[in-house]
């Protein structure tokens, strides 16, 4: 590996530097591993409550909406609902002195996302627009049950359990930019979605899956099966049962191992939309992502692809600049895609303009960047 490379290896997704990850076996897993060797990684984003008055009579309304009347019989998905809706929170403060929801049964924190409904939406009605299963505390340590809307506005919150921080082999448990960036493209694009399936890799907590779900027949959410991460999304799928339109499945799917896409090949046969969210931060899993991609992309139905990422920057004294060398590495492996089964597929690769709507509240820096993947086979 040269030096670039090594440079590309140390950097975290949040741009801080870590020790160099221990050696890795032949297909780059990590035989034991390695979390104590990695500082702690934090991603940039945590909490998204606001301060924003609450509106009481909304809030009253929600809470009783959440009571369900007593029923007989209690099917087992109204159960395991019930259970999500029953788990305890505790309000704590966090390390920088805001209010966050602590589960010390998961060793979790619960936060909103809140989005207002774009208007090729169908909006749900009244009273059921905003899937609040859990009050969420807002930045004065009051439960939030939910926000006052804007006149002429219909906002929805997707409900999110994460990690704030982790080490880097379970980054997925966090919530990073790219995933809320690649979901407020959805909605702002929604007939991309319309009647498909989609499939999203290395998902994390699910955001962008649930997102999709609200637009797309069928989603299929995975990551490699890690510490807690496939249990996480489906937590959160269950958490935000008002958003889910689609047909909706949590799978493992293992870049460095492909018997877990051979795995889904019934699952998989009309996927027609890949997306993935910010996958690009270390040489070798983005060799081993492109493989897998070039795997994905290669067999019909044809498919189209959008990847969102945060380019990392770092300074180099080498360059004696700040470059983002995960980032001329990802652009590098585009080259390398559109070179591959020639014979069989017509690549078209274009990166997409980031000039859309905001939705979501976050903060847009000029390093969000969105590429459009598409496999026209022969
Ligand atoms: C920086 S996180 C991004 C998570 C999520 N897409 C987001 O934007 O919030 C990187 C993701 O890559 C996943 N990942 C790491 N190694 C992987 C592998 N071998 N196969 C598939 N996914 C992997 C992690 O589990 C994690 O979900």
């Amino acid at each position: 590996m040269d030096e670039g490379n090594q440079q590309q290896q140390q950097q975290c997704p949040d741009n801080t530097m870590t020790p160099q990850p221990e050696e890795q076996d032949e297909e780059g897993h990590n035989e034991d591993n390695t979390s104590e060797i990695y500082n702690t990684v934090t991603s940039e984003v945590h909490h998204f409550s606001k301060e924003e008055d609450l509106d009481t009579e909304r809030g009253a309304m929600s809470e009783t909406a959440g009571a369900n009347p007593v029923q007989d019989v209690i099917s087992p998905a109204e159960e395991e609902r019930k259970e999500i809706e029953d788990e305890e929170f505790e309000c704590l403060l966090g390390a920088n002195g805001e209010v966050v929801l602590w589960s010390s049964k998961w060793e979790t924190v619960l936060s909103r996302f809140d989005f207002v409904w774009p208007d090729q939406l169908k909006v749900p009605a009244a009273g059921q627009e905003t899937p609040v299963s859990a009050p969420v505390p807002d930045s004065d340590g009051d439960l939030q049950v939910t926000r006052k809307k804007d006149l002429g506005t219909r906002e929805g919150c997707v409900l999110i359990e994460h990690q704030n921080a982790t080490t880097l082999d379970l980054v997925g448990e966090q919530v990073w930019r790219g995933a809320i960036f690649l979901a407020d493209f959805l909605l702002n694009h929604p007939h991309i979605l319309t009647d498909t399936h989609v499939l999203e890799l290395a998902s994390g907590v699910g955001l962008t899956s649930i997102v999709s779900a609200m637009i797309a027949k069928k989603v299929t959410v995975t990551d490699v099966d890690r510490g807690d991460i496939l249990d996480l999304i489906h937590r959160n799928i269950k958490r935000n049962p008002e958003l889910i339109k689609a047909d909706v499945e949590v799978k493992e799917i293992d870049f460095y191992n492909h018997t877990t896409i051979d795995d889904l090949a019934d699952r998989m046969k009309d996927v027609s939309v890949i997306l993935v969210a910010d996958v690009i931060y270390h040489n070798q899993l983005t060799d081993a992502f492109f493989s897998t991609v070039l795997r994905l992309m290669s067999e019909p139905p044809e498919k189209t692809m959008y990847v969102a990422m945060e380019k990392r920057y770092v300074f180099t004294l080498e360059d004696m600049e700040s470059v983002a060398p995960c980032y001329e590495y990802f652009l590098q492996k585009l080259d390398w895609l559109c070179c591959q089964n020639l014979s069989r597929v017509d690549w078209t690769v274009e990166q997409n303009s980031t000039n859309f709507k905001h939705y979501f509240t976050y903060e847009r820096t000029r390093h969000l960047v969105l590429w459009k993947i598409k496999a026209k086979l022969k």
